[in-house]
């Protein structure tokens, strides 16, 4: 299956981080299908590339080329006709999914492959509505998309082989790294490793094992600077499954195991402390404080993007 015409729905966020990164393809022709043609319509994307240019992820000439690779669409046949590759990029409301997908098949040609960009949604109940079910996928990118390797390509109930294989091959060939999750399930596969992380993380505030900051440190300095040149498996195999065996004998009846979110949540919710965006949530944010984790998170995956670059 060959893909050359990729079309990215709703420019919010992700679509436009999206956009972005098949246009970085000199191959693929890129539709960013629009509701209307703001003037400003460039800013988040000339705003993303600016930034990596400044810390040398992307250069001028790059940003020129994925510029005048992206063409605004508000026609629906327009955009559709000719697509090789529709992602969705709309807001996660089962819905609006089900009928947009139901909406575009009315335009798409009957290979032209349907790719969902929900991040918790059942790519199986959104194909619902669709006649040719076969051609759904998920293919959920993690935010920031632009600078974020990982792409989960979740197989549906329905999804053909032949979808999927063109799917991990078109994100690799723009230098994602898609993994296969081979069934439906809620939380696809690095959420479930997340929010098993999280749930722990939870539990050990709540029973007073360790203060919220303490539990960042034992990640930050400890085991997360392990975690992107060895996974849980590869580790497990270095300590050896022996150990492995032993060690969860032990322990694991005294992990968490909760099916309900920890009550400190629901305390926090109650209190109307939200997080950053509210000033307090597990410790207190000062505005400068946001915007400084915010912009050491994005400086780190910045110059990740560009070392991964030079060694290219
Ligand atoms: N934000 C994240 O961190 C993140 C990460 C991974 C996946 N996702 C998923 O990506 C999808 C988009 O998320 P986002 O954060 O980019 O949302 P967003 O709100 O920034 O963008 C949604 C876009 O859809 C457009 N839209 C809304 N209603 C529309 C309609 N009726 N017709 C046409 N366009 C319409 C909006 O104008 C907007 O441009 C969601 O499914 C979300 O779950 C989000």
């Amino acid at each position: 299956m060959k893909i050359k015409n990729v079309v990215v729905v709703g420019a919010g966020m992700m679509g436009n981080a999206l956009a972005q990164v098949f246009a970085s393809d000199p191959d693929l022709n890129v539709i960013l299908k629009t509701r209307t043609l703001k003037e400003d319509r460039w800013d988040p994307i000339i705003k993303n590339l600016d930034i990596m240019i400044a810390r040398g992820a992307a250069t001028e000439e790059e940003k020129q080329r994925i510029l005048s690779s992206i063409k605004f669409v508000t026609d629906d046949a327009e955009a559709y006709t000719d697509a090789d590759f529709i992602i969705e990029c709309y807001p996660e409301v089962m819905e609006m999914k089900q009928d947009l997908f139901a909406h575009i098949e009315k335009f798409c040609r009957n290979d032209c492959i349907l790719a969902t960009n929900t991040s918790v949604m059942s790519p199986t109940e959104i194909s619902e509505k669709c006649e040719h079910k076969e051609r759904v996928v998920g293919a959920h990118f993690w935010n920031p998309g632009h600078l974020i390797p990982l792409v989960e390509v979740v197989k549906s109930n329905y999804t053909s082989d032949e979808v999927i294989e063109a799917t991990m091959a078109l994100l690799e060939k723009v230098g994602k790294k898609p993994i296969l999750c081979k069934k439906d399930v809620p939380g696809f596969v690095a959420n479930r490793l997340q929010h098993a992380l999280w749930r722990e993380a939870f539990y050990m505030v709540e029973n007073g094992i360790a203060d919220p900051k303490t539990v960042d440190d034992a990640c930050k300095y400890g085991p997360g600077l392990r975690w992107p040149i060895m996974g849980p498996m590869e580790n497990s195999d270095l300590v050896g499954i022996d150990l492995t065996y032993n060690i969860h004998k032990y322990i694991l009846k005294h992990l968490a195991d909760n099916h309900e979110p920890s009550y400190l949540l629901q305390d926090m919710l109650s209190r109307g402390d939200l997080g950053m965006k509210s000033g307090k949530g597990w410790q207190e944010w000062t505005p400068e404080q946001v915007e400084e984790s915010n912009r050491r998170l994005r400086e780190y995956l910045i110059d990740y993007t560009a070392s991964n670059k030079q060694k290219q």
